[in-house]
């Protein structure tokens, strides 16, 4: 990823962070995280199993959860954790992974 995107990105995360209410709820995400913790280790840190999901931009996190579920990005393991998620709980996972570090 270039640089300039790269900052585009962290500068749409800082913007988000004024909204974070309306974009998700943190609180709500972790209690749905988990099961997440398996792969991506109990801070979202990553595994040999899963990348690292902490401080992950939102929005990243939620079109990388969409396009799990769709098929887009083909992983079997990620496809059944988004199975029984709906899109609301997209956006308190992202909240929550985003405000781990
Ligand atoms: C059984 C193991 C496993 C579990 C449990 C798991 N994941 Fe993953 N996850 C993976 C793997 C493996 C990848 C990398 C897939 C790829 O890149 O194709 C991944 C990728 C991701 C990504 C994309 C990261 C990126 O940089 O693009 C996100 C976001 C994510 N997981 C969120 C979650 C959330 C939220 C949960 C809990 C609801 C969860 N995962 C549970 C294995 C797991």
């Amino acid at each position: 990823m270039n640089r300039m995107l790269m900052t585009a990105l962290i500068a749409g995360v800082i913007g988000f962070a004024g909204t974070a209410q309306a974009a998700g709820d943190a609180a709500a995400g972790q209690a749905k995280a988990t099961t997440c913790a398996m792969c991506h280790g109990p801070a979202g840190l990553g595994t040999t199993v899963g990348p690292k999901i902490a401080g992950l931009d939102s929005a990243r996190f939620i079109q990388a959860l969409k396009d799990f579920a769709s098929g887009k990005r083909d992983n079997a393991l990620m496809k059944v954790q988004v199975g029984p998620l709906v899109e609301a709980d997209y956006a308190n996972l992202a909240a929550y992974f985003a405000t781990l570090k």
